[in-house]
Parts: structure tokens; sequence; C-alpha cells
């Protein structure tokens, strides 16, 4: 079984204070807690503060997004070089960057391969529309995702894949656990192992859309769900340690 993580996505909250105090409370109630790797994604403004915030801990950071280039005349983005010691992890093609930021899957393929190509590790996101779901086409959209945001990569050491649909983000309306894992252990777990082989099998696989301490215990219980990506619920520092402990309990029984 690939090693639990929780992520938490704080996307543009937080002024530089705030992700300081975030990070340290998060760090604080972390403390007796083992069995799930934890990653907090701050804004690109707050990434130095959160990495010397939780130095000396086992707590991860990550950036939200990332060019693909390395450097050059793009206004107002970060490149992955750039990020290169500011942390381990960067997530890319979320729905907020594919539907508010126009970012289609060659686009995100290309951010893809300059995060491994900088040792960076990619938390890839997927996850059909209500709209897409609802017409019947969620599996072929994020098999298509899968297959596209992938494409020409052949290691996928530090892959992290998340599974977001649309309508369950931000809504309170999260999927069912069921809906969850048959997306994740089916069309995802299928693709990558299509794809990849038995190296698919070393990658997480996260659910993510309104998770929170009530339901997270629903997710991890499932065998083909290894964590979470959280967004609104990571800006509690209780909160945000709270899913992770009920996914690290919920793991070490499974
Ligand atoms: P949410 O966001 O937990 O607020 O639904 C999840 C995400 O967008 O990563």
């Amino acid at each position: 079984m690939p090693t639990p993580v929780v992520a938490g996505n704080w996307k543009m909250n937080t002024t530089l204070a705030e992700a300081t105090a975030l990070a340290a409370g998060v760090r604080e109630g972390m403390k007796a807690l083992r069995g799930v790797e934890v990653i907090l994604c701050p804004p690109f403004i707050s990434l130095a503060a959160v990495r010397d915030a939780v130095r000396g801990s086992s707590i991860k950071v990550g950036a939200q997004n990332m060019h693909f280039e390395k450097s050059g005349a793009f206004t107002g983005e970060v490149s992955a070089a750039m990020l290169q010691g500011l942390c381990d992890y960067v997530i890319l093609g979320h729905s907020e960057r594919r539907q508010l930021f126009g970012e289609d899957d060659g686009l995100i393929n290309r951010k893809v391969k300059a995060a491994f190509a900088h040792g960076l590790r990619p938390i890839l996101c997927v996850g059909e529309t209500l709209e897409q779901r609802e017409s019947g086409r969620a599996a072929q959209v994020v098999g298509q995702q899968v297959k596209a945001g992938l494409a020409g990569v052949h290691d996928i050491t530090g892959l992290v894949v998340a599974y977001e649909p649309v309508w369950a983000i931000g809504t309170g309306r999260a999927a069912t656990p069921e809906i969850a894992a048959e997306v994740m252990g089916g069309t995802i777990a299928e693709a990558l192992r299509e794809l990849f082989g038995a190296a698919a099998g070393q990658v997480p696989l996260l659910y993510g859309g309104s998770v929170n301490p009530g339901n997270v215990a629903g997710y991890a219980g499932q065998a083909s769900i290894h964590g979470a990506l959280v967004g609104g619920a990571s800006l509690q520092a209780a909160q945000f340690v709270e899913i992770a402990r009920a996914t690290a309990a919920a793991k070490a029984l499974s």
C-alpha cells in the first residue's frame, strides 16, 4: 500500500503572517502523529516561511501551481527551478486552474514533466464536472485526464494523483466514499496500471472535495483511497490535524 497522504490546499487564502501561524499550529498538533505524510500547500509568497515553520518536522511543503518553462518572459509566473529548495510537491491540474485559468491536459502534461525533471513531486488533480457525471462520461473524462496528464512520462516515482470531482469541491456536497472508490480503484488505478504496470501500485490516490473531520474516515476506510486533498478544512489547524489523525488511524487498520 502507498504511504497515506493528507495535503492541505490553502488556495488564495492566508497572508504571510496567517500562513506562518497556520503552519506552526499544524506542526504543534502533529507532534505525536505518525503513519501519514502531511503536506501544506500555501500561496507562493508564503512557501519560504512555511518551509521554515515546519523545518525539522516530518511535515512537507507543496506549491499550488507552476509554469513549465525554466525561466523567461512569462510575467507573473513561477518555474519549477524557482520552487527547488522551497517545497517537495506541486499541485498540478487543479480543477480551478482548468476551469478558471484555461489549463488543458496538454499544458498540464508539460508542467508534470517539468516538475519531475526538477525533482518535484506532482500532485496531479483529475475530476469530472457535474454535467459530465450526469451524462455518464465521468470514467471516460477522468481516464483521459490521467493518460493525457502523464503522456510521455516514464518514471512515476514520487507521483501523487488526486481525484476531485468538480461538483464536490467547496460545495459541501462530497462524493460518497463508494463513488470515490469506484473511480479511484477502477478508472484511475486501471489507467495507471495500463501506463506504468506494477509501479502504479505505489502511487498514493487522494480523494478531494469537501473533506472534513466528520467524513474523512469513510474515504480512508476504502482500500483504493490512500488519503485526502483538503481545501476549506485545511485552513483550520485543528480540523486539518484531525483529518490527518483520522486518516492515519483508518489506514493503520486496513
Ligand atoms: P474543498 O477543496 O476541500 O474546499 O472542497 C478541495 C480542493 O479543491 O482541493
